[in-house]
């Protein structure tokens, strides 16, 4: 009973059983383990997922609400689980200092104390995050709010509100996730030559007749996408990294790069039963929406979604610069490579600072080729003051987590340290965090 001659229906990841039946309060199991996924008929390729084979379930979770989870590994190897966007202390947050070892159990406790959001979960180990998430371990993260239950968009999990995890990959020619880096791939980060989402290689979806919001996640370790649909039609971003925008922001593509989210809203409405249209990356089409006689969601965009606070300098104790520069193995941040016993950054608990993030732009023989980076800090969201003094695109006007950084260019954010504890910064490239582009802050 399917519209779709062929291909493979896009997987929606089920959202993670609350095991505690107490309103506020969430507990949730997570085991990181080994499995098998058919990406490629009659070729089965070695996976790392939690709760299955490949990727995680959604914890899905309300702003208040107190959660605990337990998190098991089953791999064979040392790994660790980042909240990616979540506010909590240093402790909880995930990081290379939270290894568990192949065989425990680590369990988190934390409040969640921010609005609605759509964030993720993924390995973080030192040298090994590239590794662990590429070979499957990557989950989301929404947070849910009343101001954002309240507003009239399409909230039908996996029927018009759909999550959409885009990953590029390579597969040897045995189906396997070959992990073993060419000095291209740890200089520029890996790129893979087939995008997946949700895990399925050029899936379709059913989508109603209707206004449809997707929470679209770059999950790749490297890739930056211009995404696009086939027949150039406008859609609406309504959300960013941390949370909603104060309004919907039309445009017709989309840049994100890794660990970069965003919400959208696109209306098929105009559509006849039965018709198509693709996702594109830099004009590759990699997925197709095909549209149902079922009509179905809001009339409209809300015209006005959430408060964004005006970014507020005065409020800022200091600035704080952070120059990210090199290509491979000679990447760095503020000309240092990561060292686990070192703290590169001291702050204090509840200042807000502005990060001053540029990048150097330096290519390997010192010319200016450079390359475009994202800059990534833990524990708290940040506002986008200005990028080379110029105010940000209408769709950065909201809390960002994960900020691509242009060859030469000079981004300014500001953001306020409530959480204490260790927490990293680093470029989300994984392959250059692995390399050591990575540093640490201590709030206290
Ligand atoms: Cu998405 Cu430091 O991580
Ligand atoms: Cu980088």
């Amino acid at each position: 009973d399917s519209l779709a001659d062929g291909g493979t229906s896009l997987p929606i990841p089920p959202i993670l059983k609350d095991e505690n039946p107490d309103p506020g309060k969430a507990e949730f199991t997570l085991v990181a383990q080994k499995g098998s996924m058919e990406f490629i008929e009659g070729k089965p390729t070695d996976t790392f997922g939690y709760n299955g084979d490949y990727l995680g379930p959604v914890i899905r979770v309300k702003t208040g609400d107190d959660v605990s989870i337990k998190v098991k590994n089953e791999i064979d190897e040392a790994t660790t689980v980042h909240w990616h966007g979540l506010e909590v202390d240093g402790d909880q947050d995930g990081g290379p200092h939270s290894g568990i070892q192949p065989g425990t159990t680590w369990n988190p406790q934390f409040k969640i104390e921010q609005n609605a959001a759509t964030l993720w979960y993924h390995p973080h180990l030192l040298h090994e995050t590239g590794e662990h998430v590429y070979k499957g371990l990557a989950g989301l993260f929404i947070i849910d709010d009343e101001d954002s239950d309240n507003l009239d968009l399409p909230n039908e999990y996996g029927v018009n509100d759909i999550p959409l995890i885009v990953q590029d990959k390579q597969l040897d020619e045995n189906g396997q996730f070959t992990y073993d880096l060419s000095m291209h791939d740890v200089m520029m980060g890996l790129q893979g030559d087939t995008i997946m989402v949700n895990g399925a290689i050029n899936p379709y979806v059913e989508v109603p007749k209707g206004k449809v919001r997707f929470r679209l996640l770059n999950g790749s370790n490297a890739r930056i996408y211009q995404f696009q649909l086939s027949n150039n039609q406008k859609f609406y971003q309504i959300g960013t990294d941390g949370g909603l925008l104060e309004k919907p922001v039309e445009m017709d593509k989309l840049i994100l790069s890794s660990a970069e989210r965003a919400e959208l809203i696109v209306d098929f409405s105009e559509y006849e039963e039965g018709e198509t249209v693709e996702l594109t990356d830099k004009g590759t089409s990699f997925m197709k929406f095909i549209v149902t006689g079922e009509e179905k969601g809001p009339n409209n965009v809300p015209s006005k979604l959430v408060d964004i606070p005006d970014p507020d300098e005065t409020m800022a104790a200091r600035t704080r610069k952070f120059v990210m520069s090199g290509m491979g193995r000679n990447v760095s941040i503020n000309g240092k490579q990561m060292d686990m016993d070192r703290i590169d950054e001291q702050l204090k608990l509840h200042d807000t600072e502005i990060w001053e993030i540029s990048n150097e732009g330096m290519g390997m023989m010192g010319n200016n080729m450079g390359m475009a980076h994202p800059f990534h800090g833990h524990g708290t969201q940040f506002l986008i003051l200005d990028r080379d003094g110029n105010p940000p695109p209408p769709n950065e006007r909201g809390w960002k987590d994960t900020i691509l950084v242009a060859p030469g260019e000079k981004v300014r954010a500001i953001a306020t340290f409530d959480h204490k504890g260790l927490f990293m910064y680093h470029c989300h490239i994984l392959e250059h965090e692995d390399a050591g582009m990575m540093g640490q802050f201590n709030v206290e």
